[in-house]
């Protein structure tokens, strides 16, 4: 059984053992996750066993992480229940708190929710008795994707300490950026952000590093999509003269040092955030980021159902 501060903390409180972000989670929480999750790389899959209940209710659209949910949760042998936010009840104007408590009292064990709505959880964590494992919450945060990037730079570097990670693109919108930045710091890595100033708040501009600078400095450079949906007022940039200023075009990538890797959360904007032809390059460990998040979301979905049922096996 995984055993961490945060799990024996969780285990005395008898609550549902939620994972909504990584905020509270210490170092060690953090590799016990990762240490977890780097033993299901290695696992064969399990043959449905058990009568566990899963909801993945996604109120934004996601192709990887609520297919790597499902597909993380099918291989301990979960059972998946099927939920279509536009073929549902929320299109005659039920609460999200009303969708949640019914996939409940229909026997979930456990739900994962991406929802537009910064905090959805805050609420919802009061109110029901079942883990909430959050897939993404507005701008605010996505602790599963966060964990998936970890590991992969874990896989390449073997930790942390004094790598310098830059985080390029739309800042401002992105639930990855706000996730990574402060988990990374934590971790020991030197973070640094680059991409246009007006997505930068006094804060972030402190570590900010002009594109051909951090190309050259970076030892994971981490490119961020645009979050045209999150946008209140039009881009000054069109894709061509973003691509030029903040992009990773081919003359920059040249300039990266041998062992700097690439990465993305996808989706991707070909030709604007990076050249397409990067996508997929030696460097790139893009699909590798997609591989790794079902293993974090096994190991997230075993820690939360164990640690949600007195520390019980799944
Ligand atoms: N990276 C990510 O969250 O992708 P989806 O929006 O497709 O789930």
């Amino acid at each position: 059984m995984l055993q961490s501060e945060l799990t024996a903390r969780r285990l005395k409180e008898k609550i549902p053992f939620h994972v909504l972000t990584l905020d509270e989670w210490s170092k060690n929480d953090i590799n016990h996750l990762l240490e977890r999750a780097q033993f299901f790389t290695g696992q064969p899959r399990q043959q449905p066993n058990n009568r566990y209940y899963a909801a993945n209710l996604f109120f934004e659209p996601s192709t990887r992480t609520k297919i790597s949910f499902e597909a993380a949760e099918k291989n301990l042998g979960l059972d998946v229940l099927h939920f279509e936010a536009d073929t549902s009840s929320v299109k005659k104007g039920e609460t999200l708190y009303d969708t949640v408590k019914t996939i409940e009292s229909i026997g979930a064990d456990i739900v994962v929710i991406r929802h537009g709505q910064e905090r959805y959880f805050d609420e919802l964590t009061r109110k029901v008795d079942i883990p909430i494992i959050n897939g993404g919450d507005g701008c605010g945060h996505h602790p599963t994707q966060s964990l998936l990037d970890l590991l992969t730079i874990k896989q390449e570097f073997g930790g942390f300490e004094g790598i310098q990670v830059v985080i390029a693109g739309d800042i401002f919108h992105s639930r990855v950026a706000r996730s990574n930045l402060d988990v990374l710091e934590r971790l020991g890595a030197d973070v640094r952000v680059s991409g246009p100033e007006g997505w930068m708040d006094e804060t972030l501009m402190k570590r900010y590093l002009p594109m051909d600078e951090a190309v050259k400095s970076a030892d994971v450079l981490m490119m961020l999509r645009i979050q045209h949906e999150r946008h209140t007022v039009q881009m000054v940039a069109g894709p061509e003269e973003y691509h030029q200023r903040f992009g990773l075009t081919k003359t920059r990538e040249k300039k990266m040092k041998p062992n700097s890797i690439i990465m993305h959360p996808a989706p991707i904007n070909r030709g604007v955030e990076m050249d397409s032809d990067l996508v997929e390059c030696d460097r790139s460990r893009i699909f590798k980021q997609m591989k790794n998040g079902v293993f974090v979301r096994m190991a997230v979905l075993d820690l939360c159902l164990q640690q949600s049922n007195g520390g019980i096996s799944i």
